[in-house]
């Protein structure tokens, strides 16, 4: 696991933008692993940024996000269908048809969970994802007490999580499950960025940082893969 501490905030979004749009440039066919939440706003941001200062093609790129609600609608405002088109999607040339979310609205939510596996794989398998950190360690949806080698599928979420992510819901109920890439979809993918910042994040970098491998921590898992890059910025050290 290979770490990197930024400054700041700025400085981590600024880093993780640089990683991401070398990756698009050394392949335009990238496959790219997306994340949502407020850590990597500011990396889309600067991402957004650099793109109409200096042409980068999203054109034959393809990405996969790790979670989404279920039971929402894409246009609800808390989607996070929503969260990309407004954070990414509307100011790229990615072409829709490359970009993939689990559907909220699935008529069966399982068989969604299967064909989501089905279209990673038919991509190429993902080459690049980037991840949030929750405070309980948890990456993408998958909570503490997830197995290692779970794939996509669909989870409960927890009360804390639910607090977390209640402010995206103002006045309506907060989902209670979600359809998440498991543990083990997401170790498949060639190389892992994991960005944390904010002071919130201390105590979960601080139990990453100590190495322990335990399934009631989910980012401990990432010891396993050979080519993790953590980005912190001081604040969460
Ligand atoms: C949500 C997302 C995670 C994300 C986490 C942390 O639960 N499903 O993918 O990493 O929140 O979010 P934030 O960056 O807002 O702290």
């Amino acid at each position: 696991m290979n770490w990197e501490t930024l400054p700041d905030y700025d400085a981590l979004s600024r880093r993780a933008a640089s990683i991401l749009l070398e990756a698009i440039r050394s392949d335009p066919h990238a496959v790219l692993g997306l994340p949502t939440g407020r850590t990597p706003i500011g990396m889309y941001d600067r991402v957004v940024h650099e793109c109409s200062k200096q042409y980068h093609c999203f054109r034959e790129v393809t990405t996969f996000n790790l979670d989404e609600y279920v039971g929402i609608p894409r246009e609800h405002p808390g989607s996070y269908f929503t969260f990309m088109k407004q954070h990414l999607f509307d100011h790229v040339d990615l072409d829709p048809a490359r970009t993939h979310i689990p559907d909220s609205m699935a008529r069966d939510p399982k068989d969604e969970c299967a064909r989501y596996e089905r279209t990673i794989v038919a991509a190429g398998g993902l080459g690049l994802t980037f991840l949030g950190l929750g405070s309980n360690g948890h990456i993408a949806f998958n909570e503490p007490g997830t197995p290692f080698d779970s794939r996509t599928r669909v989870v409960e979420l927890t009360p804390s999580t639910r607090k977390a992510n209640a402010p995206l819901f103002a006045g309506d109920r907060v989902p209670t499950r979600a359809i998440t890439m498991g543990i083990g979809t997401i170790l498949d993918s060639r190389q892992i960025v994991l960005l944390a910042g904010g002071k919130d994040k201390h105590e979960a970098i601080a139990r990453l940082q100590s190495g322990e491998r335990t399934i009631d921590f989910p980012a401990s898992a990432l010891w396993k893969h050979a080519d993790v890059k953590v980005l912190v910025d001081t604040t969460a050290m």
